[in-house]
């Protein structure tokens, strides 16, 4: 390894342990999710700190609706009210902000909050924050695979035509690099939908904290690990 330290150009996170957080303190579990805004602003100000350029976080999962109607009402109303918050920041700090997921399921109003987030901030070039909303692996495979089929239907691309580039560029995350770490918090060692595709080769990390009280800390400490690791990529070294 060469001195100066391996930094991962795409980190992204399973920002898992709200709920066990507020439990532990007796609170309510959307509690649990607004305490889980802060650690958001500590990541992204750590990867600009790192030259990190891609961020992507897990925010709600397609199986996310299955929990109680309260606690996804919460959700939804913390999402429009810390999307209309962060913005000016985020767009100070030169973050751009984008989505992966089918955004079509939420309100109107969070679509035209998010909508509004992405365009106030697409000039951003020091990090592109991506939101993972209503996302799950299964779904995003399942739209792509339905996107070529149109194209192959319409004649316009052959079977033999449909390689791996052509499958990731129909993927949500079109034109991202692959995740070189993916992290989640609160000690489970699953990946739970997230990223199935792009993760093929990343290196996983999985720390204890919980996610409400994940800091540029513990950022730090997960890239260090990350300079630790020996990829390999299935070759001899
Ligand atoms: C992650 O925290 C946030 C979302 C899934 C929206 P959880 O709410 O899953 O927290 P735990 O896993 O129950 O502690
Ligand atoms: C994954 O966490 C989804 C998000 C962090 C948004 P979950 O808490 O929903 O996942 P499981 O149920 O523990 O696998
Ligand atoms: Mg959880």
């Amino acid at each position: 390894m060469s001195d100066s330290k391996r930094i991962p150009q795409h980190v992204a996170i399973i920002m898992d342990g709200n709920g066990r957080w507020a439990e532990l303190r007796g609170r309510q579990r959307y509690e649990g999710h607004a305490a889980g805004i802060e650690p958001i602003r500590a990541s992204a100000r750590a990867a600009i700190r790192h030259g990190v350029g891609y961020l992507t976080l897990y925010a709600f999962s397609t199986e996310n609706w299955g929990r109680p109607a309260q606690e996804v009402d919460a959700l939804m109303e913390l999402f429009c009210q810390s999307v209309i918050h962060e913005t000016p920041d985020m767009q100070r700090q030169g973050i751009r902000i984008r989505t992966i997921g089918d955004c079509s399921r939420f309100s109107d109003k969070v679509q035209a909050h998010l909508a509004q987030a992405e365009e106030l901030t697409a000039g951003g070039d020091k990090l592109t924050l991506t939101l993972a909303l209503n996302y799950s692996s299964r779904d995003e495979i399942t739209r792509a695979v339905r996107k070529i089929a149109a194209r192959a239907a319409a004649g316009e691309l052959a079977p033999e035509q449909i390689d791996e580039a052509a499958v990731s560029r129909a993927l949500d995350t079109a034109g991202c690099p692959d995740p070189d770490l993916v992290i989640r918090t609160s000690g489970e060692c699953r990946l739970s939908n997230f990223l199935l595709w792009q993760a093929s080769y990343a290196e996983l990390w999985f720390p204890q904290v919980l996610w409400p009280d994940f800091t540029e800390e513990e950022f730090d400490r997960a890239l260090d690990e990350y300079a630790r690791r020996d990829r390999r990529f299935g070759l001899v070294k």
